[in-house]
């Protein structure tokens, strides 16, 4: 029995000599995205590092790295997390399906009625339990920010209903829900990573692409030639804020709380911001002489992209679906 307490001491002992108390821990991390520092992204990203900052009277520093600088696209980047050359990314869900499967579960279309239903399941237990999972990809996921409501966008035609969308050649994220969804609705979508977008876009390699406003504002795509801008909201874009396990886990505890308060703080400032501005963008980009359309008829790509609940049935069960959809 002595002796059994004896070594419960020891062990304790050596967790407490070797994890840092955070008056030494002293850390220069780095927060990649794939926008540059006028999205609601790195606004974000901007905030965390001035808090952290300030929280920890300068001994852990961020610096941000925007527009793909540290990988040529999100699922680069994610595995730049995993590996720990990365210390912070802020990615949508495009790829992160590949680490963690459960997070597709927010990319189906149609899933959430508007902004506060959004907010109802991000921020409580089935949001928790999809950022939890990320621990079994060896990734630290800290809270929910957003990308958006997504928007159909293209170079030929005013898109005011499914059928005025057939054929057109579109880039979608690498993201199997999302593909499924399109080929569903009959487009032609393409898998491709953000990075070559802009430049597939101008040389009409596709005729479209998919994201929410301050994307498409951030990214001037009126100058790669996509004229019409649908207001279609077919799917919610979440963007998580990743760190790296390796780096989180060598923080000490203080430390890491203070990280997940903050970026559950930020989270909030983030989605507030991005949703705040998106009229005003959505003005400006007007006035670059892109087509709005408001008037979609919604439920023909709601009725059209239904068969995508059931291609994934066996792995999102209804139940779980429901769940999500009923949340009030
Ligand atoms: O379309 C995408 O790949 C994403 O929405 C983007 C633009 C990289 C932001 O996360």
């Amino acid at each position: 029995m002595k002796k059994g307490v004896a070594l419960g001491l020891a062990v304790i002992s050596v967790i407490l000599w070797t994890w840092p108390a955070s008056a030494e821990y002293k850390a220069g991390m780095r927060l990649a995205s794939a926008l540059p520092m006028d999205h609601p992204y790195m606004v974000g990203a901007q905030k965390f590092a001035d808090l952290i900052k300030e929280r920890t009277g300068g001994r852990i520093t961020i610096k941000l790295y925007p527009s793909n600088q540290l990988g040529k696209g999100e699922r680069e980047m994610t595995e730049g997390i995993q590996q720990g050359a990365i210390d912070l990314l802020v990615s949508s869900t495009g790829p992160l399906g590949g680490f963690s499967p459960s997070i597709n579960i927010l990319d189906f279309p149609f899933l959430f009625r508007d902004f506060d239903h959004v907010d109802l399941v991000l921020d409580g237990p089935i949001g928790r339990r999809l950022l939890d999972d990320f621990e079994k990809a060896h990734i630290k996921a800290l809270s929910f920010w957003e990308n958006g409501f997504r928007h159909l966008t293209n170079s030929k035609v005013a898109v005011r209903k499914v059928e005025d969308a057939r054929g057109l050649k579109i880039r979608t994220m690498e993201n199997r829900i999302h593909l499924s969804a399109w080929k569903d609705a009959g487009l032609n979508p393409t898998p491709m990573a953000w990075g070559e977008v802009f430049t597939a876009l101008q040389q009409k390699v596709i005729d479209g692409q998919e994201n929410p406003v301050a994307v498409f504002y951030s990214s001037k795509f009126w100058d790669a030639g996509q004229k019409y801008f649908s207001i279609t909201a077919h799917v919610y874009s979440p963007a998580p804020l990743l760190a790296s396990k390796k780096t989180f886990d060598s923080m000490p505890r203080e430390d890491q709380e203070l990280f997940l308060k903050t970026s559950y703080e930020t989270g909030r400032f983030q989605r507030k911001i991005n949703r705040d501005a998106e009229e005003a963008r959505l003005k400006e980009i007007a006035a670059k002489g892109v087509t709005i359309v408001r008037q979609v008829d919604r439920e023909s790509f709601k009725k059209a992209m239904a068969q995508t609940y059931e291609s994934f049935s066996s792995q999102f069960p209804k139940a779980e679906i429901e769940a999500i959809m009923n949340a009030r």
